[in-house]
């Protein structure tokens, strides 16, 4: 039964992804983005690491100065033990590693136990299982309704890739990725789901590499638009407008983070059936309005507008995802409150311009 079992999650071994991080030497800078503006509570924070929360899970974002820590690392959740053995002995039969998670790396991630394996663009990517549950509720940085996560993961990744063909046969044809959509203009991206999430992951065509964004999705839209506020009080913090995606519909902005590379912050996205899901190539640009993107070459931005545009015209629309608030309003109250408190140092957080790279 176990083989029965193993052979049929191998279909799909991926459930969500599950955390993100990587090294930093911006800590303090982190610290303050990531509980003022984006609401993450603040897990630990030494003097080499700095955890966030997101949910009921220990941890989903981590940094570190440590200078043994990997630039960038992607956390892939499995479902136990079984399929990440049959998954270790899968990527090592396609001439990949899996070496398996030392005791510290378990207790520094706060899982049960994982291998570490990497794409054909070099990415390292993380298998695990187990994740760790924190004691204590989530309580979010600024006065926030939560994250929309659960099964659907911690959000989504999109990565830099030369070449979308290079590498997609490691995360399909190895991991399970399955193919949501794709477009070809203004620049070639490829988008996979492993859940309800319409993609958990993305690749661009950009000839670059290494991490374009981390996308996290709020649960109402005035976290989202209170975010969005917070983010224009620094110059060069907003790297994209708000707008909204013509594939997974999701109304969002993105940021510059301390690191260097952008965060998605979204809310509204849609949740899809795997099971009856037809890829299709997306030929009316990535946006439906707004997503000014400054990081593009001016003619491939007035390209993205053009599409916009035309689809505006043609009448384009998208529905409503009906996402009500999360229970537990008193959550957000004392926020509210204690941003009262708290409010005036945040405030001189946000319009100090910590723009750094690592
Ligand atoms: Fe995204």
């Amino acid at each position: 039964m176990a083989g029965t079992h193993v052979s049929s999650l191998l279909e799909t071994p991926i459930i969500a992804l599950g955390y993100a991080g990587g090294r930093s030497d911006a800590l303090e800078d982190w610290r303050g983005f990531g509980v003022n503006l984006l609401g993450l509570e603040l897990e630990q924070a030494t003097r080499a690491d700095v955890n966030f929360r997101m949910d009921g899970a220990a941890r989903r974002l981590m940094f570190s100065a440590d200078a043994a820590e990997a630039s960038a690392f992607f956390g892939w959740e499995v479902a136990d033990g079984a399929v990440l053995s049959a998954l270790a002995a899968r990527l090592e039969s396609h001439g990949y590693v899996a070496n398996p998670f030392p005791r510290a790396l378990c207790d520094r991630r706060g899982v049960k136990d994982g291998v570490i394996t990497f794409d054909p663009a070099g990415n390292r990517i993380e298998l695990f299982y187990g994740q760790e549950q924190a004691p204590a509720p989530f309580t979010p940085g600024r006065a926030l309704s939560g994250f929309r996560t659960g099964g659907l993961g911690m959000g989504h990744a999109v990565l830099h890739v030369e070449s979308i063909d290079g590498v997609m046969p490691f995360y399909c044809d190895i991991l399970g990725f399955k193919l949501s959509d794709y477009a070809l203009r203004p620049f070639k991206a490829y988008f996979f789901h492993i859940n309800a999430r319409h993609h958990s992951l993305a690749l661009i065509e950009t000839g670059g590499a290494g991490i374009h964004h981390l996308m996290m999705e709020v649960q109402g839209i005035d976290d989202l638009g209170q975010g969005y506020d917070l983010a224009q009080l620094e110059e060069g913090r907003v790297a994209t407008t708000l707008g909204r995606h013509s594939n997974d519909h999701m109304v969002s902005f993105y940021v510059r983070t301390p690191s260097g590379f952008l965060i998605e912050y979204g809310w509204g996205g849609r949740s899809i059936d795997p099971s009856a899901w037809a890829p299709v190539e997306m030929n009316i640009g990535p946006s439906l309005w707004g997503h000014e993107r400054d990081w593009l070459p001016p003619e491939t931005r007035d390209e993205a507008r053009r599409l916009r545009l035309a689809a505006a015209s043609a009448g384009v629309r998208a529905p409503l995802r009906s996402a009500g608030m999360r229970k537990g309003a008193g959550v957000t109250a004392l926020r509210c409150a204690s941003f009262a408190v708290f409010g005036a140092a945040a405030m001189r957080w946000m319009l100090t311009p910590p723009m750094r790279r690592i």
